[in-house]
């Protein structure tokens, strides 16, 4: 099985710098796509069935193809890979960034030659310091070399590509913060639609994709939609990095084919559980999902089937919760980040998480009474989809809303013996 996105890359390693990565055939893709016109490499793209990978999964090729093309699109037109990975437990993209810039940038030059862009960013985590020097070393490669700027590599495509540091919160990876981000605003998110295909950077048309979707453009475009479909388990094409963190005996990361089963990744790949902890649930894409429970491990992780199994595929970064550890505990840690990472812009989402926040605290505490199982409900309930702004407080209510259904009897037991059973 060949793993397109992680050969060659090892957490720690040295990336490959431009030389290297062209003799492993790094930048042929680039060549190749040039040679096409942009329409012919969108459908190969399309054929492919790449699904955005920065947790919603919208086909790639659908994406692209609301940008304005022909000579009176509006100009400029704008590429922005999104590389703001703050999702908790979710850190596939900082491998892919550190372990392998020249993907990236291959990826976003064929992706902005698809939709005739002319200015790309790489809006970058604050904290992904390293990356950050990778990634400028390798685009002043690129820019010596000719893959970037005026008339890339003697063609009429030209391209600048821009990377940008982000201030460090979690609302400007949500896709119209972001743009408000780089225009030097404020990040609250923008209404949608207008679709940022349409009305993006400075109102102009722009593709926002994630590292890891771009990531795989430049494997596409080289071995073909076919191959890329083939590497696949299910309906989506290609292969994912699937994360796991918690008390297995190997965390990490895999490239595995997309739709592996959860519990392949969890027993082949993670090693199960440790010794003494016994698995109660997981959170398969990051924290913004609703728990999967052991009874559901057979379900494959692919966008489909986990939608099916009541939650998302998201990050596809999995949080294991064993029976060590205090499942109201958990929540409360992961609703004092999501509360503490709202933009504040809508009263559900900057109220509403806050007030959850203080429930859970007072469970913990011992304080807490039998209403409050029903409060956290209606708080859940007024969080979800169509109530706010953007996806953060809907994201913050999954893993809520499945915990309290999931592990109520620890909820209850908490209010019963007035203190956290695990403390
Ligand atoms: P969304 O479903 O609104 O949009 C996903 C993408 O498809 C966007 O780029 C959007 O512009 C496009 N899109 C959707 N409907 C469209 C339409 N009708 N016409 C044109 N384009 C359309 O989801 P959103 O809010 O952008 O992202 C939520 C996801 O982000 C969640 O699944 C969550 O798991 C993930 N997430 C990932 C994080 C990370 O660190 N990687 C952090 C936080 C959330």
């Amino acid at each position: 099985m060949e793993t397109p996105l992680t050969n060659n890359i090892s957490p720690g390693k040295e990336p490959a710098d431009l030389r290297q990565y062209e003799n492993a055939g790094g930048y042929a893709a680039v060549r190749k796509a040039l040679r096409l016109a942009p329409a012919e490499v969108m459908a190969i793209v399309e054929e492919s069935n790449l699904r955005g990978r920065g947790g919603a999964g919208f086909p790639t090729a659908k994406k692209w193809s609301f940008v304005p093309m022909g000579d009176d699109a509006p100009r400029p037109k704008y590429l922005i890979c999104n590389a703001d990975e703050m999702e908790p437990g979710t850190f596939k993209d900082r491998l892919l960034l550190e372990g392998d810039p020249h993907q990236l940038i291959e990826g976003m030059i064929i992706s902005a030659y698809t939709v005739q862009a002319d200015v790309a960013y790489i809006f970058l985590r604050w904290a992904y310091k390293l990356a950050a020097e990778r990634l400028e070393s390798a685009l002043a490669e690129a820019y010596r070399q000719g893959y970037l700027g005026k008339n890339i590599l003697g063609s009429e495509y030209s391209l600048e590509l821009h990377l940008h540091v982000s201030a460090g919160r979690y609302i400007c990876g949500e896709e119209t913060a972001l743009l408000n981000a780089l225009e030097g605003k404020r990040a609250n998110p923008r209404a949608k639609p207008p679709y940022p295909q349409v009305s993006g950077l400075w109102g102009k048309p722009t593709v926002v994709n994630s590292v890891e979707t771009l990531c795989n453009v430049p494997h596409i475009v080289n071995r073909g939609a076919a191959w890329f479909k083939n590497l696949s388990r299910s309906a989506d094409g290609g292969t994912k990095l699937y994360g796991v963190s918690g008390r297995v005996k190997k965390p990490g990361l895999w490239e595995l084919p997309m739709g592996t089963p959860i519990r392949e990744i969890l027993e082949e790949h993670a090693g199960g559980m440790q010794g003494g902890y016994r698995f109660r649930g997981l959170l398969p894409g990051g924290a913004s999902t609703n728990f999967v429970v052991a009874d559901q491990l057979d379900v494959a992780m692919d966008f489909d089937s986990m939608q099916v199994a009541g939650s998302r595929l998201g990050t596809g970064a999995m949080i294991i919760l064993d029976d060590k550890t205090c499942p109201v505990g958990m929540l409360l840690n992961l609703e004092h980040f999501f509360a503490q990472e709202s933009c504040g812009w809508c009263t559900p989402c900057w109220s509403g998480l806050s007030w959850i926040e203080q429930i859970l605290q007072g469970l913990e505490e011992g304080s807490g009474q039998s209403s409050d199982l029903e409060r956290l409900q209606s708080h859940a309930r007024l969080l979800g989809p169509g109530h706010t702004f953007c996806a953060l407080a809907p994201g913050a209510a999954e893993p809520l809303q499945s915990g309290l259904k999931h592990f109520g009897d620890d909820f209850h037991r908490h209010i019963r013996e007035k203190r956290c059973p695990w403390r």
